[in-house]
């Protein structure tokens, strides 16, 4: 099963870092030198997608413009005769002409909506979802690490990432429950809930922001009620997939960061900071000076 696309769903408020977010997508927000959305590209592109689809809503135009080639730029750093290195950067990170689709949610409706606003662009055939504002900081990239555990698996399988958060926090993520192991890092999914209620959860594996689905999910999707904090939510009708299709989870490999959270967002940054040569040691002295004051 050939995973060609990927949906990028970038269209909510990000309102847990306001006020950054007023006026910038909380997807543009930087990581040492490069915005989450940027990352989260280089991921999906490492582990073979071809065609990249964000879920855009008001005020997200930027990050259209991020991907696109600026010409002026282009020709100054030319111009200037001593930026190879940083011309070399923006042809790197670029997308391939025409590999890219941008499709608008009107509303932040939730995350199952913003899938959903893809449906077209997706069409009949399994996709992966990234969610922007998680990064995982491994080689191989946790989408080419799911990518292969689902060419373990046969037709018509549906594959999540999943980590362990502590016992006492499960009723703040979705959670899965655990079946037969495959061996390696990959199980078999027993039910999954959204937020369950404290002393509730069927295991501590939540449900991270990677997913790889068939495309049944869309018509699920369409009729898919409002579930937790009045929003549309993807688990919900992933709950209802897994009534005729079977899920896998895949417990990666690599650190996952919140980005979407001031703290997780600061450690992030720390964390991938620490992980570049060329800033490890002056980073580290500046921490050190930090904590000693
Ligand atoms: P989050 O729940 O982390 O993002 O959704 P949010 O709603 O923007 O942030 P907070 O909770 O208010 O701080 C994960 C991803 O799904 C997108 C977001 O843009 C983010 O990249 N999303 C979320 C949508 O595209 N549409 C939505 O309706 C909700």
């Amino acid at each position: 099963m050939k995973i060609r696309k990927a949906v990028f769903p970038v269209a909510g408020l990000g309102t847990r870092v306001l006020p950054a977010t007023k006026a910038m997508p909380k997807e543009m927000l930087t990581i040492v030198d490069k915005p989450l959305i940027q990352y989260v590209f280089d991921e999906a592109r490492e582990a073979g997608i071809e065609h990249f689809i964000f879920v855009t809503g008001r005020n997200k135009g930027v990050i259209e413009d991020h991907f696109d080639r600026m010409f002026e730029l282009d020709t100054t750093l030319a111009a200037r005769g001593n930026k190879k290195a940083e011309i070399e950067i923006l042809a790197r990170d670029q997308p391939a002409a025409g590999a890219t689709s941008f499709t608008r949610q009107q509303a932040p409706l939730g995350l199952g909506h913003a899938v959903w606003c893809a449906r077209d662009i997706v069409g009949n055939e399994p996709f992966a979802v990234v969610l922007p504002d998680e990064l995982v900081l491994n080689t191989p990239g946790c989408l080419a690490q799911m990518i292969e555990a689902a060419n373990k698996l046969g037709e018509k399988t549906n594959v999540i990432a999943v980590e362990e958060v502590p016992a006492d926090m499960t009723h703040q993520y979705g959670i899965c429950g655990v079946g037969k192991r495959l061996g390696g890092n990959m199980f078999e999914v027993d039910g999954m809930v959204e937020k369950p209620p404290k002393g509730t959860a069927p295991s501590n594996l939540s449900i991270t922001g990677r997913y790889i689905l068939q495309p049944e999910i869309f018509s699920i999707l369409e009729t898919q009620e409002r579930g937790a904090g009045g929003e549309i939510q993807l688990t919900d009708a992933m709950i209802g997939l897994a009534r005729t299709q079977s899920f896998y989870g895949v417990e990666f490999e690599g650190e996952r960061h919140d980005c979407g959270s001031k703290a997780g967002f600061l450690r992030a940054n720390i964390a991938f900071g620490m992980a570049r040569a060329d800033l490890r040691d002056g980073l580290r002295a500046e921490m050190k000076h930090y904590l000693e004051k």
